[in-house]
């Protein structure tokens, strides 16, 4: 039918107007951010949209099972302002902390995001019934992350904080199915771990599980400890253990033909550690992290707050006094003492037992006398010795 016909040419023209505004975009980011240019005519390529903050589960390895604040759900006016910057975003994460298919919108929201934007969410799957597989395939949702972090019952349990395991994997094997029928290249599914001390060893288990699933990759991270009863689940304590088992996982991985993208061991980190230095950072240019409440963050890592979209305008934030200090400050004398927690940038060492244990308050305020070298990199304002 013609108006088909003429629809379709509008987004074509769209999408290539699109693309001119992404590549135009993104040049001048780069040149800016390496430049070191706090005032910037470009916008960020890739972003954290928390959908909400609130959360079905209270696992307690995270901040959701003793966090006091407020939850929020995004409001719809601050929505419309990021909306404005969606032509120059490469990707959204559409969650932060917390789950966002807890929030009656998040179909809306995804449908609302532009074909040319890779949408990324990471979800517990409890929710994934198979209206909502149905939705994410409908919707092209690019890439999926299952936190399943255990290969039974009993392990998910204990992890999560609830049952649940069997749920999920029905989830899942109902999304694959229709993927399959609906010949959808989308979502691509990926399964997510969790290692403490209790479940490293069944990571075997959760390579096989994966792949009997049919899942192409698997990511994996170190238990970060923020609260003393998981203390002794670190595998701070079972250095020897994650040296010897890495290694293995990646060779079963392999051999089945599952992307496993786990962190390195603490031998392997070691080697490296002695000469790194401060890599630059750019994420206050090519990231922004939008929360749920409207305030402003400059990534996933650091949660000071550079704005806020509930009276002010995304202009106003993004070249405002606050971020551009902030960028003035991370690739000098990155004195910032969250940016000191931030290992991607060479500045936490994952050899150190601040890497993987830090006590946190109620508020997310670091416990004093109980993180000692954590602290000593707070108060000397800087997590390097080279600064
Ligand atoms: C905060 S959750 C939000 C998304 C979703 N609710 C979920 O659980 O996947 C994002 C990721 O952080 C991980 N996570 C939460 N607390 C953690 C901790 N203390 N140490 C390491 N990873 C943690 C979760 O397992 C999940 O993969
Ligand atoms: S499901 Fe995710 S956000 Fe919710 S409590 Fe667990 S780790 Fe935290």
């Amino acid at each position: 039918m013609p108006e088909n016909i003429f629809s379709q040419w509008v987004r074509f023209m769209e999408t290539v107007f699109r693309t001119g505004d992404l590549t135009r975009n993104k040049k001048i980011n780069n040149r800016e951010s390496r430049k070191n240019i706090t005032s910037l005519k470009s916008y960020p390529t890739r972003c954290y949209l928390e959908i909400t903050n609130q959360c079905n589960l209270r696992c307690p390895m995270c901040g959701q099972s003793w966090f006091e604040g407020k939850r929020s759900y995004i409001p719809d006016d601050i929505l419309a302002k990021i909306r404005e910057i969606y032509p120059y975003l490469e990707e959204i994460n559409v969650f932060g902390f917390g789950e966002s298919l807890v929030d009656k919108r998040f179909f809306n929201i995804l449908a609302d995001i532009p074909p040319h934007i890779r949408k990324k969410y990471v979800s517990n799957g409890l929710l994934i019934n198979p209206e909502a597989a149905e939705k994410m395939i409908e919707l092209q949702l690019h890439e999926l992350f299952i936190s399943l972090d255990s290969a039974t019952e009993g392990t998910f349990q204990f992890v999560r904080g609830q049952k649940g395991f069997k749920r999920i994997i029905q989830n899942i094997q109902e999304l694959t199915r229709l993927k399959k029928e609906k010949n959808s290249e989308y979502p691509i599914i990926s399964l997510a771990y969790t290692f403490y001390r209790r479940n490293i060893e069944e990571f075997f288990q959760f390579i096989d599980l994966a792949h009997s699933l049919g899942i192409p990759r698997i990511t994996g991270d170190y238990l970060i400890v923020y609260r003393p009863e998981l203390e002794q689940e670190s595998l701070f304590h079972e250095q020897e253990k994650a040296n010897r088992l890495f290694p293995q996982f990646r060779e079963k991985a392999a051999q089945l033909g599952i992307e496993l993208i786990i962190p390195k061991t603490f031998d392997e980190s070691a080697k490296e550690e002695a000469s790194i230095e401060m890599i630059p950072c750019y994420e206050p240019w090519e990231f922004i992290y939008f929360r749920a409440d409207g305030k402003i963050g400059p990534c996933c890592v650091n949660d000071i707050q550079l704005g806020d979209l509930n009276t002010m305008s995304f202009e106003e934030i993004w070249n405002g006094a606050k971020y551009q200090a902030f960028r003035k400050m991370v690739n000098t004398t990155r004195k910032d003492p969250n940016c000191a927690q931030c290992m991607g940038r060479g500045m936490r060492k994952l050899t150190e037992r601040s890497f993987h244990i830090k006590f946190l308050d109620n508020k997310g305020n670091v416990i004093k006398g109980e993180n000692t070298d954590h602290e000593q990199a707070l108060s000397s304002g800087s997590g390097s010795p080279s600064l």
